[in-house]
């Protein structure tokens, strides 16, 4: 087939789009794609620094890479979740690719700076692991850009990831999620904005922009996600989509310009009711944040034991 833009022989084939593209033309596809994105769903004000948050994965760091080439000032910021051989490589492809661009790469460790990992912390807090994770991310990813003074930070969800998390919403109907399914969170009182510019690419074509560019990223997937519901809702979509090619984005996009506004209005009233934690001052709806009551549980010393040294929880570095 050849390049539906120059007409050389193509590289990928993109049946969402009815094309192919040669290496050049898919690059520019990708750029093109999340400079739309920022624009429409204006993401990011002229001047603003932004803190990508890069997992040392092919989203994150295909993200970190569009962001620098289409000029904007974006810094990293890997979070070392304490997982294992799985957090040591992830860390090692983030750090590799800020050191090969020259970009800022800030650091949190979980286990040295708040003082638990996430399969013990979880296991001690008995909570899943994957919602464990997901909270320490958000606080701590929000933390990172606050005391850092980005308004901004990003993730590397796309459209496979937010079509997962849409279809888990709507069967069951989940209201509050849905209203806060949107591709950009406001910021304000304690929050910084939270984009997903790359909800107009798929995982494939995040994963060929790596190949294509030569960025190495960490291929496995976390260990403690085997069996977590996504995998199985993007399993589901993978195979509608395969059938008819177009339905995801239909799906998650139809959403956000038809029914995201039906929804929106709770997710505001939650938004409104958020004072700040007794612990650790992030806005929340309780007197102590989530965050503050997981790390109270994770590193609570085992009944009978001599009480740890408290530690405090480090700036980012
Ligand atoms: P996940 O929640 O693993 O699907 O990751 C979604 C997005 O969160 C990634 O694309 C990254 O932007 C960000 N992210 C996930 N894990 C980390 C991490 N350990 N450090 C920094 N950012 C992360
Ligand atoms: Fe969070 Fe796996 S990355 S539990
Ligand atoms: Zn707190």
């Amino acid at each position: 087939m050849r390049c539906r833009r120059c007409r050389a022989p193509s590289v990928i084939e993109l049946r969402r789009h009815n094309a192919a593209f040669c290496r050049p033309c898919f690059l520019i596809h990708c750029r093109d794609q999340v400079a739309r994105t920022i624009e429409e769903h204006h993401m990011v004000e002229p001047g603003e620094r932004v803190l990508v948050a890069v997992s040392g994965g092919k989203d994150s760091l295909a993200l970190w890479d569009i962001l620098l080439d289409l000029g904007y000032p974006a810094d990293g910021l890997y979070l070392g979740l304490g997982i294992g051989d799985y957090s040591d490589e992830s860390g090692r492809y983030a750090r590799d690719y800020a050191s090969s661009r020259g970009a800022r790469l800030v650091e949190v460790d979980l286990p040295t700076d708040v003082g638990f990992d996430i399969p013990g912390g979880a296991a001690a807090a008995r909570r899943v692991p994957c919602s464990a994770c997901g909270l320490s991310k958000r606080h701590l990813f929000n933390r990172a850009a606050v005391e850092g003074g980005y308004p901004v930070v990003a993730t590397g969800h796309n459209l496979d990831d937010e079509a997962a998390v849409l279809l888990g919403n709507v069967l069951r109907w989940s209201t509050d999620y849905l209203g806060r399914q949107t591709p950009v969170l406001p910021g304000g009182d304690g929050f910084a904005r939270k984009i997903k510019p790359l909800i107009r690419l798929g995982e494939r074509e995040t994963a060929a922009y790596c190949v294509l560019t030569g960025i190495d990223y960490v291929v496995e997937e976390c260990p403690m996600a085997v069996g977590n519901k996504h995998l199985g809702y993007k399993a589901a979509l993978n195979a509608i989509e395969d059938a008819s090619p177009g339905s995801k984005a239909a799906f998650y996009l139809g959403f956000l310009q038809r029914g995201l506004a039906h929804f929106a209005p709770e997710a505001a009233a939650d938004r409104q009711s958020l004072s700040p934690c007794a612990s650790c001052g992030s806005p929340t709806t309780g007197d102590v944040c989530a965050f503050c009551r997981l790390t109270e549980a994770a590193t609570r010393p085992p009944q009978g034991a001599k009480p740890a040294p408290r530690r405090r929880t480090a700036p980012p570095r």
